[in-house]
């Protein structure tokens, strides 16, 4: 039986109908049509589908739909501003090469806008540990942590 919910979503309210059994990714990406979230691994190990709940990463693959009830979700079409332009964080990415093939990046940009929320000078040790559950196959690596770097003034 298909329940209710209500969540903050990219600053807009939302109600929509769902299968109780639904992932936040599926109702992201199937129902809603935000496709910027990417599903890489579906089991919670590469950060792919990270999306932010009320300030914090979570795994959206194996996060239940139905606990967002009430909460803030964002998601990386989220970040920009109401005139389309890129945040900061999107920004200095793509100036400091940190996008090669792009499917880790949603997840990496939204890992990134976490740490710099509560930590707006990370050391370099912190943003390699604020990114560790988000895996690139491109291995990028040195370019995502010069982003975050230049994006904290670093
Ligand atoms: S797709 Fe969710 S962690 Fe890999
Ligand atoms: S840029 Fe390709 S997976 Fe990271």
């Amino acid at each position: 039986m298909k329940q209710t919910i209500n969540f903050t979503l990219n600053g807009e309210l939302v109600e929509v109908e769902i299968e109780p059994h639904l992932t936040l990714l599926q109702l992201l990406r199937d129902k809603l049509e935000l496709i910027g979230t990417k599903e890489g691994c579906g089991m919670g190990e590469c950060g792919a589908c990270t999306v932010l709940l009320d300030g914090k990463t979570v795994n959206s693959c194996i996060f239940p739909a139905m606990e967002v009830e009430g909460k803030k979700v964002v998601t990386i079409e989220g970040l920009m501003d109401a005139q389309g332009n890129l945040h900061p964080i999107q920004k200095a990415f793509v100036e400091q090469g940190a996008v090669q093939c792009g499917f880790c990046t949603p997840g990496m940009v939204l890992s990134a806008k976490a740490l710099l929320d509560e930590n707006p000078k990370p050391t370099e040790e912190e943003i390699r540990h604020g990114i560790a559950g988000n895996l690139c196959r491109c291995t990028g690596y040195i370019q995502i942590i010069e982003a975050i770097k230049a994006v904290s003034g670093q």
